[in-house]
């Protein structure tokens, strides 16, 4: 099967294969080793941002091999266009208390990192006892962004990537790998 003639993709042709789904589920596999080393002791709580982590953060949980609990946040920049509209508007907050925890934020990708900031200043304020990012792909031109990803799984190009939880107006999100979109 090519991309092309994938019947997930409802006819829409896809530039190139970004990242393939070998690839992918070998990098989650490795960061959760290291997620796992980075937290010897203390209670971690995986924050997914939703919705594009939703099958990173699946992905991601079942490698890391230490107790954890799971909660999400709901965040909205981009809507139906493919380019960032600048707004971030929280929709849903994490029910878990957060002080005292290891927090873990996942996130599918990183591109002006505006949404990133704000959300690490909102839980920055609920006294968690460590707080880092883990992002499956990072464009690195995060300039709004003044925490590092701790955790990142892949550089990502200049394109408009979907697949694997990323999506074009809620398209393409069950795709196993990330495609760059015509
Ligand atoms: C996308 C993506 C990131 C964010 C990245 O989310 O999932 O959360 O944009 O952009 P930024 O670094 O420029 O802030 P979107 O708002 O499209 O919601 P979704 O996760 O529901 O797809």
């Amino acid at each position: 099967m090519t991309e092309n003639n994938d019947p997930r993709l409802l006819g829409r042709e896809v530039l190139r294969i970004a990242f393939d789904e070998a690839s992918i589920q070998r990098r989650v596999h490795a960061l959760g080793a290291e997620i796992t080393a980075a937290y010897p002791d203390g209670d971690l709580l995986v924050l997914g941002l939703l919705k594009g982590s939703f099958v990173f953060l699946a992905d991601l949980v079942r490698h890391i091999h230490r107790p954890l609990h799971v909660d999400f946040l709901v965040a909205s920049s981009y809507g139906e266009a493919t380019v960032s509209s600048g707004h971030v508007n929280l929709v849903y907050d994490p029910e878990t208390k957060l002080a005292g925890k290891h927090i873990l934020l996942v996130e599918d990708i990183v591109d002006s990192g505006r949404t990133l900031q704000k959300l690490m200043d909102v839980l920055q304020t609920r006294g968690p006892k460590s707080l880092e990012i883990c992002a499956l792909l990072d464009k690195r031109i995060a300039t709004e962004l003044k925490h590092p990803v701790k955790f990142a799984g892949f550089d990502a190009p200049s394109e408009f990537l979907v697949g694997y939880g990323l999506d074009h107006a809620e398209d393409f999100r069950h795709l196993p790998y990330v495609a760059s979109l015509r």
